[in-house]
């Protein structure tokens, strides 16, 4: 964590809510500009809750047990481990298991968010990198921002935050929830170095290490953090990214509310979405579309996210405005060596007004 974010952006408590900001408590480890071990705390004397960082990423959850105890592995991983070591892991933990999973994703987001730079990177059909093909696409829709700094949400293995960056030149924040995913950002952060086990084929997997350009690096930074419940005041963010992150949250309204809330007037939301629906995310009757196709829109999800934006039933989304769309932005998420899910996405850019 560096100090300038924590100034500039000011978290809130996120369970009373004070006004006044977090402190920085103690200092445990520290290197170079970053904090990687220490907490935060809550200055209102009623609450005095604490908010530990661990490896260099501070843990803003409401529910910090809850939060912790969903993925202990992750907040405990290692990667000093020697591949072959790593190897029997795999095989004795099993496919399912909680470490497979984390292995898994953390396969899937470094390949397509960074293996793009990795000389041993043999896959061209599809190319990694295509998540940062549709931010491209849809930040040149964005046009003039207002003052102020930018947030992704869902920012997972971190490129995109990078490109945000570069791109803006303005201090960025790349929130997400998943410890591992935010674990390998800050390192990158820390040392434009990606070291991730990537899948073959079942269990195995081939460690690569390599370095990645990181411009505009000292403007960003990586927490942990619930979007739908954003410890920051509103207005705090000029513009707003989230990536396929409305179909794999638990709370997708709580999200977009939360998301306008934070957006400065005339800031930007920037949504890609595959509307892939899953009970592993949200219950049904979160989604948007993806059933009820009886009803007016027969089930999509493109059309209830278009009437969300401006519905005039929800003060925060009231503010919202549709700019422009753009549909069939592909994005791929590799599984393993022969499986490659391929999506195609729907984006949007809303204003706030
Ligand atoms: C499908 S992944 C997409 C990651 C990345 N944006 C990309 O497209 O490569 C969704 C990410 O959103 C994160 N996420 C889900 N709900 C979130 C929330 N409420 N606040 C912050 N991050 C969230 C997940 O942990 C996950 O890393």
């Amino acid at each position: 964590m560096r100090r300038v974010h924590l100034e500039t952006l000011a978290p809130r408590c996120p369970v009373c809510e004070a006004p006044s900001p977090l402190r920085l408590e103690r200092v445990l480890r520290e290197e170079r500009e970053h904090v990687l071990e220490g907490w935060l705390s809550c200055t209102n004397p009623a609450c005095q809750r604490e908010f530990p960082l661990v490896d260099g990423v501070p843990q803003f959850a409401r529910d910090l047990r809850a939060h912790v105890k969903a993925q202990t592995l992750a907040f405990l991983g290692r990667d000093e481990l020697d591949e072959l070591s790593e190897s029997w892991l795999g095989d004795c933990s099993g496919p399912q298991s909680e470490f497979d999973t984390l292995r898994q994703h953390l396969s899937q987001y470094s390949w397509d968010h960074w293996a793009e730079f990795d000389p041993l990177e043999s896959e061209r059909d599809p190319a990694p990198g295509s998540i940062v093909r549709v931010l491209n696409a849809l930040w040149r829709q964005v046009g003039a921002l207002p003052d102020g700094p930018l947030l992704e949400i869902g920012c997972s293995a971190g490129r995109t935050s990078f490109e945000l960056a570069r791109r803006s030149e303005r201090l960025t924040l790349g929130v997400d929830l998943h410890q591992g995913k935010l674990r390998l950002a800050q390192r990158v952060l820390r040392d434009s170095r990606v070291r991730y086990a990537r899948r073959r084929v079942g269990v195995t997997y081939d460690r690569r290490e390599f370095t990645v350009p990181t411009p505009a690096a000292d403007k960003l930074d990586f927490w942990s953090v619930d979007a739908a419940q954003a410890p920051f005041a509103d207005g705090s963010f000029a513009a707003v990214v989230a990536l396929n992150v409305l179909d794999s949250t638990h709370a997708p309204l709580d999200l977009l509310r939360s998301s306008a809330r934070l957006l400065a007037p005339g800031g930007a939301l920037v949504l890609a979405c595959p509307y892939d629906w899953s009970t592993a995310a949200a219950p049904l009757e979160h989604w948007f579309g993806g059933h009820s196709q009886r009803g007016p829109n027969a089930g999509a999800s493109e059309p209830v996210l278009r009437s969300m934006l401006g519905w005039s039933g929800d003060a925060q989304l009231a503010r919202l405005e549709l700019q422009s769309e753009l549909d069939g932005l592909e994005w791929n998420v590799r599984l393993h060596e022969r499986s490659v899910m391929r999506y195609r996405l729907h984006g949007v850019v809303a204003r706030r007004r």
